[in-house]
């Protein structure tokens, strides 16, 4: 059976996800929802689709089996209501929201509605990642040091703390994941930033940190130090390393190296984002019972990122949202 999807966003990430669909098969665009009427034209001519600027006259006119919605951070809400109303299985790109109001809102329909959800959290989807919490549950870690060093991604809302959320909700959040999926959940965070404009910065260069650092503490007691920054020419790095006795484990999208008595290195199998899309589908289609980022886990992991954020704001300690 063909997959109908409606897609909600039709910015780079959108496109990315209808070349993944179209590589893996056994479903179809048929509606593209962009409130920028050439992009949402654009991509749903290319692809034998309807266009639309609002998702519920999207989901009204053309039935669907999933929706895909592939927003900045500040837009989340009305994709995902359209199609949790309508009891359809969504599909949510990272981060789940700017900040919690609408992720929590949007958390608790999930709930009620029961549907196959999943997310762009693919740091999951790697095999590397799977390995490494195997390691990790012989030898339980004690630290963790997780980074991610980039440039400033060239979309118009990224520079905006109000359009984005800033540079750990939007990017950092991939480590923020895997440090819940291999260290648990966070019970504390502490964070500091640093916003230094350079000389000549045009008017639109917006206000989000440069640099973040922060420091974090775990249920299991296992400490963390996360930072993220935008102010390098090009992506250097991003990764997330740990220490347990005797085993230090670095995991990035790359691969996986194991310092024991010995050097091992784990290179992934599977692009993860193809496996994060391969997986919704077939559970879309019942073949699996869930995916591996589901829209729950994918709350939690924001919860951190904006505890971060905000104690970055403050300069005071911070319990992530619902860890009491
Ligand atoms: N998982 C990953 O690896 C990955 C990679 C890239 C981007 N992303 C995430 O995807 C999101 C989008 O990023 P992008 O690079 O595609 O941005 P983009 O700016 O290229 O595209 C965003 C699109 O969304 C549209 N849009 C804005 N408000 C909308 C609304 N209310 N309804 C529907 N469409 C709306 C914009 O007009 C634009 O066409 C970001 O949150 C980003 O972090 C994830």
């Amino acid at each position: 059976m063909t997959l109908r999807i409606a897609l909600v966003g039709a910015g780079s990430v959108a496109r990315r996800h209808v070349g993944v669909l179209h590589r893996l098969g056994g479903a179809r665009v048929v509606s593209v929802t962009d409130p920028h009427e050439p992009a949402a034209e654009a991509l749903a001519t290319e692809l034998g689709a309807a266009a639309f600027h609002d998702p519920e006259q999207a989901l009204d006119a053309v039935a669907a089996d999933a929706v895909y919605v592939c927003v900045p951070p500040f837009a989340h809400g009305p994709g995902e209501r359209a199609a949790l109303r309508r009891g359809l299985p969504l599909f949510v790109e990272k981060p789940v929201g700017l900040g919690l109001d609408v992720a929590e809102q949007i958390g608790a329909m999930v709930e009620a509605a029961g549907v196959v959800t999943g997310t762009g959290y693919h740091w999951r989807c790697l095999d590397t990642a799977g390995r490494a919490r195997e390691l990790l549950a012989e030898s339980p870690p004690l630290l963790a040091n997780g980074y991610w060093l980039d440039k400033r991604p060239p979309v118009p809302w990224w520079g905006w703390t109000e359009r984005s959320g800033g540079q750990v909700v939007e990017q950092l959040t991939h480590v923020l994941d895997m440090a819940r999926y291999l260290l648990g959940e966070a019970v504390e965070v502490y964070a500091a930033g640093i916003r230094k404009a350079p000389d000549g910065a045009p008017q639109d260069f917006g206000d989000v940190d440069d640099a973040t650092a922060a420091t974090v503490r775990f249920d299991s007691g296992a400490v963390a130090t996360l930072a993220a920054t935008s102010a390098l020419a090009a992506k250097h790095r991003a990764a997330l390393h740990t220490v347990s006795r005797g085993l230090y484990l670095e995991l990035s999208e790359d691969g996986l190296t194991a310092f024991a008595a010995e050097r091992t290195d784990h290179c992934p199998g599977e692009d993860p984002r193809v496996t994060v899309d391969r997986e919704f589908l077939e559970a879309v289609r019942g073949e699996r019972e869930a995916t591996r980022a589901p829209y729950g886990e994918a709350l939690r992991t924001h919860r951190l990122a904006c505890a971060i954020a905000e104690s970055a704001r403050s300069g005071v300690p911070v319990r992530p949202g619902g860890t009491g």
